[in-house]
């Protein structure tokens, strides 16, 4: 059954746990769709993972939209959310509106996401209007890398603390039927969870959220650029893809690939037929 916002609310009623992972092509949309997986995130990660970025400032809107819906074709019971990039949502309600508008019908996109709190909830208010489901994000939010002087986690004084609580509450009462959590102490993430009535996705947020989501090359073992403390691994798919690269290597230096198995056969006669 597909995944839908409802869905969302329905866990949070019922204390189920929600699970999310990124995405960026239709292959790996297909796979853990067919997990299982209740949403796919088409992040702005992709900078960094896909594209090679060191953060996510350069990601276009035309980036957002080409990813999302190969992701879309490949997702067929997973709510696909698909993240807003840096500049496409912050200049003015307009510009959020439309751009969202974009990800949802270029993009395929079932719902947008969009990072911030207090300072964008006439965003997401706005967007939600058009019928466009928000899914909000605070804590760590990278696109304002530059502004925090880094990769760090949030919420660990007072006055910070208290700007997640006020963060939490301004996007729930924007509209948004999520919010994700990023980099904030488990304690801390606990609460907002225990506060709100929408569900909260934590990343580096402990489990107390009500759900969970990971870039799914990390989980996998296959991104190393920069490991975060919370990026189990799941698996070492970068090992093994690394090792089946390396057989490849070899059995075709060897002639044992391509076998007989995989070559095409020459109906009889023709061959003889040649001049
Ligand atoms: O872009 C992304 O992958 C994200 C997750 C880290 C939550 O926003």
């Amino acid at each position: 059954m597909k995944n839908t916002v409802a869905t969302f609310a329905k866990a949070k009623k019922e204390g189920r746990k929600l699970t999310m992972l990124t995405a960026y092509d239709y292959t790996t949309a297909s796979l853990i769709d067919a997990a299982g997986v209740n949403s796919i995130l088409v992040g702005d990660s992709l900078g960094n993972c896909m594209l090679g970025y060191e953060d996510t400032i350069s990601v276009t809107m035309e980036d957002m939209i080409h990813h999302s819906a190969a992701v879309a074709r490949g997702a067929k019971n997973t709510l696909v959310v698909t993240d807003m990039p840096f500049m496409s949502y912050q200049t003015s309600v307009y510009d959020a509106v439309v751009n969202a508008g974009r990800l949802m019908k270029e993009g395929r996109a079932n719902a947008v996401k969009l990072e911030g709190g207090v300072e964008v909830a006439d965003k997401i208010k706005a967007i939600v209007a058009a019928g466009i489901p928000v899914c909000a994000h605070i804590g760590l939010t990278p696109q304002s890398i530059n502004a925090f002087g880094g990769y760090k986690v949030q919420g660990k004084n007072i006055e910070n603390a208290q700007k997640l609580l006020d963060d939490a509450r301004a996007v729930q009462a924007a509209g948004a039927f999520a919010v994700v959590l990023e980099c904030v102490p488990a304690v801390l993430a606990a609460k907002v969870t225990e506060m709100l009535d929408i569900p909260t996705i934590g990343i580096g947020a402990g489990a107390g959220c009500d759900g969970q989501v990971l870039v799914y090359m990390d989980m996998l073992g296959m991104f190393s650029d920069y490991v975060p403390k919370f990026a189990k691994h799941f698996a070492e798919v970068g090992e093994a893809m690394k090792a089946a690269f390396q057989a490849y290597i070899e059995q075709v230096g060897d002639g044992s690939f391509p076998a007989k198995e995989h070559c095409y056969a020459m109906p009889e006669g023709v061959m003889e037929q040649l001049k």
